[in-house]
């Protein structure tokens, strides 16, 4: 029996293969009650915060957005700047204070661990929604639903990360969901931005099938899935360094027609230069759908968290 109700989402290792599937299943239920209404009364009266202290457009929006049309309201930020950590307040008294304001709180900061350090002092549930280049899991819910939308399952996929896997926190929460479906993982990167050394030998430890490689053409002729990722240059100190990395994978429709033109194409978004326009328009091209879908995941996932569902 899978039961959330209270539960912090903090990162994609905290997960049972069970867990995982059930709030898949709950996001698809959730879009099948959505297509003949706009909304529901499921979190009627409950309060969504979304503390952003760090950019995002999809993130937040898809949590507002999800928050809406679960019939329950919204209170938030945007910006550190608009907040009393402009004042120098701490991250734990600006999350006590909003605790006494919301049911359920999301939030993004550029600390590693800041969303496990809020869920130390919240009563209320915390969804973290990217800490540093920590961990993401909402995105890896939704990049792991999408992938099942798509192809129809999970089990048995060979999934390419491509890009910045050093820094990238969608990535770091997704091999932490994949490694329960034997997927065999396809890693892409350049040295500088290669997956941390300790994920990789605990991926493996746990019998998941990981291979390293510097070349997206090689990984690209094995995959059912390619994951592209944008080099994360908030993380970097040097920008001389990011300049230099910046153009180190760039997916185009040619490569992809010549290939492997079955493969699913992902992206969490936004993207820099790392897919080129052509590519939007093939049908496999899953990135804006993906967009889509986070909102039916972020549904169930504060429904789940409120003991709505
Ligand atoms: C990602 C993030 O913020 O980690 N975007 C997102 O949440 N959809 C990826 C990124 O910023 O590159």
């Amino acid at each position: 029996m899978v039961n959330l109700k209270g539960k912090d989402i903090l990162d994609g290792a905290q997960f049972s293969r069970e867990e995982i599937e059930h709030i898949m299943d709950v996001a698809e239920r959730l879009r099948r009650r959505l297509q003949d209404k706009p909304s529901l009364d499921l979190l009627k009266g409950y309060v969504l915060a979304t503390l952003f202290f760090e950019p995002s457009t999809r993130t937040r929006l898809s949590f507002e957005t999800a928050m809406h049309r679960l019939g329950g309201s919204v209170v938030g930020f945007s910006s550190a700047e608009s907040s009393s950590t402009s004042k120098g307040e701490t991250l734990a008294d600006t999350i006590r204070t909003v605790d006494q304001y919301a049911d359920v709180i999301a939030m993004r900061h550029p600390q590693v661990g800041s969303a496990r350090e809020a869920a130390a002092v919240a009563n209320a549930p915390v969804l973290n929604g990217g800490d540093g280049a920590g961990q993401h899991p909402t995105q890896a819910l939704l990049d792991l639903y999408t992938v099942r939308h798509e192809r129809g399952k999970l089990d048995g996929t060979t999934i390419v990360l491509c890009g910045d896997l050093k820094y990238g926190r969608t990535v770091h929460a997704g091999v932490e969901l994949y490694k329960h479906y034997r997927c065999r993982l396809v890693m892409v990167a350049p040295d500088q931005l290669k997956m941390p050394a300790e994920i990789v030998a605990r991926l493996r430890e746990n019998g998941v099938e990981v291979e390293e490689t510097a070349s997206l053409e090689d990984a690209l002729a094995k995959a059912d899935v390619l994951y592209m990722t944008r080099i994360q240059k908030e993380r970097f100190s040097d920008t001389a360094e990011y300049e230099r990395l910046k153009g180190s994978y760039i997916l185009t429709r040619e490569m992809i027609e010549r290939i492997n033109p079955g493969v699913t194409i992902m992206h969490p978004l936004p993207r820099v230069n790392e897919i080129t326009a052509d590519v939007d328009s093939l049908k496999n091209a899953a990135y804006f759908r993906q967009v889509g879908n986070g909102v039916f995941v972020r549904m169930a996932l504060i429904a789940l968290v409120t003991g709505r569902i």
